[in-house]
């Protein structure tokens, strides 16, 4: 291991454990909920497609942001693209060999009988897909549909879920799919705004973060790089619970206390959360927000009710407009349509846990129960 970024941990026993849980449970798919940044699509790429193809699997990545508002689209250009690599060779004399030859020696043959094109229709396409994939391969298809949450949002959502709920249950022989989702509100938006089939179909289950493995991995490389010193795996453990377990950011930080020769967990986590680029990034963000949606997440991130009658008078206060109920529902909405708040158990939160301490930090809730008009801007 010659830098911090050359550190990965593999989880071939998750992905062992998964697979196996799909072979026993044939037309049921799993879905994985984790919030963003955790290492989800890490996991699918070097985790489960390695294991997938040991076990002669073949797997199919597809993410369904890849063309906003048409997921299924996506699908389908992934099994294309899959049923390409299986049909044609690469490489010349792959090329030459599949060139149609119509005349030897200037005898003419008719076309080979062709099948019939793949259907236009995006639904149809991906079950005939699945059937020619699965036929021209040998193998089982692993459907793995990254960003599954895409399909609350786009606007025929429901229709692509039956389609794909009905070819995973019919094609159980031939195909079988995780599904991952980030945000907290992944599942509960594709429950209401999907159905319930979503619920009841597939298997969910909380995607597991990285653990000690990882911090002692970072531990070590900062030893080895500075031999008298050592950083504590508490005092990280913690860290890495404050910010929510990603470990590009927890990477960030002990590189930073590398760099440093700095032993303080506490200190470079303050100075990381403190940092410039942190700070902008949360900044323009915030900014870039209508006053009462700002409001809104400054009174959020306070862990006040946003609907509460002594709130709705401070919003009102604070963005200069009268603000109903039907105003902060309709806010809270689009809030949560961008991705900044997420509704788990009836209750908003701000998604991203280190956003919402920096809201809450630098706009004190004066800002919206004392006099002042409006939040201060930059
Ligand atoms: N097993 C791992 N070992 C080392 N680093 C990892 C691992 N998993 C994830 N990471 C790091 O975390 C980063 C984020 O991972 P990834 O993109 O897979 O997260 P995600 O959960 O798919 O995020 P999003 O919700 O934004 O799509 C990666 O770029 C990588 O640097
Ligand atoms: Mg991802």
């Amino acid at each position: 291991m010659k830098t911090f970024d050359d550190i990965q941990i593999s989880r071939p026993q998750l992905a062992k454990a998964y697979l196996a849980m799909l072979q026993s449970q044939l037309g049921r798919p799993i879905a994985l909920f984790a919030p963003r940044r955790i290492g989800k699509t890490y996991f699918l790429h070097n985790d489960l497609t390695p294991i997938a193809t040991k076990e002669g699997v073949l797997p199919v990545y597809a993410d369904l942001w890849l063309q906003r508002g048409f997921p299924l689209e996506a699908i389908n250009y992934a099994l294309e693209t899959a049923l390409d690599d299986v049909t044609v060779p690469s490489g010349a004399v792959g090329r030459i060999a599949k060139t149609p030859v119509k005349a030897i020696a200037g005898v003419q043959f008719g076309e080979e009988p062709q099948r019939r094109p793949l259907p236009e229709k995006a639904e149809l396409r991906f079950d005939a897909l699945i059937v020619k994939l699965a036929k021209a391969s040998g193998k089982r298809i692993l459907l793995m549909l990254d960003e599954i949450q895409a399909l609350a949002t786009a606007s025929n959502g429901d229709a692509i879920m039956a389609s794909i709920r009905a070819v995973l249950s019919n094609r159980k022989n031939e195909v079988c799919a995780v599904f991952t989702g980030s945000s907290q509100d992944a599942l509960s938006q594709i429950m209401s705004s999907v159905g319930a089939p979503m619920y009841q179909f597939a298997q969910i289950l909380d995607f597991p973060f990285l653990d000690d493995d990882y911090l002692q991995l970072l531990i070590g490389h900062f030893k080895s790089v500075h031999i008298k010193k050592s950083i504590d795996l508490a005092d990280l453990r913690k860290a890495f619970e404050y910010i929510g377990y990603k470990p590009e950011l927890i990477k960030d930080i002990v590189k930073e206390m590398s760099a440093e020769g700095s032993e303080d967990v506490e200190f470079a986590l303050r100075k990381f959360i403190t940092s410039e680029k942190q700070t902008t990034g949360w900044n323009a963000n915030f900014y870039a927000l209508p006053t009462l949606e700002q409001t809104m997440l400054v009174v959020l991130s306070h862990g006040l009710a946003p609907m509460a009658k002594d709130t709705l008078a401070a919003l009102t206060r604070a963005s200069g407009e009268m603000v109903t109920i039907s105003k902060v529902r309709a806010a809270l909405d689009r809030l949560r349509k961008a991705g900044v708040l997420a509704k788990s158990e009836g209750i908003y939160l701000i998604e991203d846990k280190l956003f919402s301490g920096y809201i809450s930090r630098t706009n004190t809730l004066k800002h919206v129960q004392g006099d002042k008009k409006k939040l201060p801007t930059k």
